[in-house]
């Protein structure tokens, strides 16, 4: 097939059941409420052949207008090469704007971000594996409705980002845990159904004990369930969670266009990530 009869359309939720295929290509676990919940807060795009089939997809999730994530980039395992990762990309980057980009790259997806002016901002590990009985810690609250404003401002702080989007969905769909001091919110973390179990993240805290405090308080209550946190190399949290059984299984590397230049020392740090996609 020529390249020159595929067009890049908009995603719609008709595309759906085409992009959870496209995924299982790739070897990865998102089921169709995951596509679902990303397009949903998202732009998205596919490439589509003549005849209607989708050959790749690719999704634009804007944190209003401070900054964006470019998620979902695949190309049908048969038409790789052929320069249609490069059109999805440059139709999202269109939609974008001026508004900075931010992604966590496969090795697939390296060569291609780096050609279109990303550049590496750190490494993402996925750690994933069977939740082992801990005992729950004590420092840690269920979230209520009325926390969530406190939540968005500490996630503002972490990420660099107006999140407001993906924090209120998380609510609907997953629950928020937090730390109370002298009646502040100063940490919190969300968990919810995602792929194969349940997914950590994100999990944003002022020090490495607490962030560690709210990812047990979810392993706490979910003995013998799947989960999975994604988490910055940097923060330090991925050998505790190898030490509790979630294991090191792959991830990626987190690219800026243009590079991110966040403060030195935050007040609070991203711990988990929402998910690689979402950020
Ligand atoms: C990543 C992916 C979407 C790329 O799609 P594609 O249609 O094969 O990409 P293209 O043909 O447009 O290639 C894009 C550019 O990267 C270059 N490129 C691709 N693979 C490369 C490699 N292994 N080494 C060096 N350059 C490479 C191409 O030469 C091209 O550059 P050019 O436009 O300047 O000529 C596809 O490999 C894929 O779906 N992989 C599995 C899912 C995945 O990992 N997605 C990335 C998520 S972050």
């Amino acid at each position: 097939m020529q390249i020159i009869d595929i067009a890049i359309a908009p995603m719609g939720v008709e595309h759906l059941e085409d992009a959870v295929r496209l995924s299982r290509q790739s070897g990865w676990p998102h089921r169709p409420e995951d596509w679902r919940l990303a397009l949903a807060l998202s732009d998205g795009f596919v490439a589509i052949t003549a005849s209607g089939k989708v050959a790749g997809t690719i999704l634009l999730t804007s944190y209003g207008r401070d900054c964006a994530t470019i998620n979902m980039v695949i190309v049908d395992e048969s038409m790789r090469g052929r320069g249609l990762g490069r059109r999805l990309m440059e139709a999202a980057m269109a939609l974008a704007g001026d508004r900075p980009l931010r992604l966590v790259a496969t090795a697939d997806g390296l060569p291609l971000y780096e050609r279109l002016g990303f550049r590496e901002t750190g490494t993402i590990v996925q750690h994933q594996g069977i939740a082992v009985a801990i005992a729950a810690p004590q420092n840690i609250q269920v979230a209520n409705a009325a926390d969530l404003s406190s939540i968005l401002d500490l996630d503002r702080q972490a990420y660099g980002a107006d999140r407001t989007s993906l924090i209120r969905k998380l609510a609907d769909v997953g629950q928020y845990a937090v730390i109370r001091r002298d009646s502040q919110i100063s940490a919190f973390a969300a968990v919810r159904s995602f792929g194969r179990g349940d997914v950590i993240g994100p999990v944003v805290a002022a020090n490495l004990d607490d962030a560690k405090s709210l990812v047990s308080h979810f392993i706490s209550s979910r003995t013998g369930a799947f989960l999975r946190v994604d988490t910055g190399i940097e923060t330090g949290l991925a050998p505790w969670l190898t030490d509790l059984g979630l294991a090191p299984v792959g991830g990626g590397i987190a690219m800026a266009r243009p590079a991110i230049i966040l403060p030195a020392t935050p007040a609070v740090t991203t711990f988990a990530l929402a998910n690689q996609a979402l950020g």
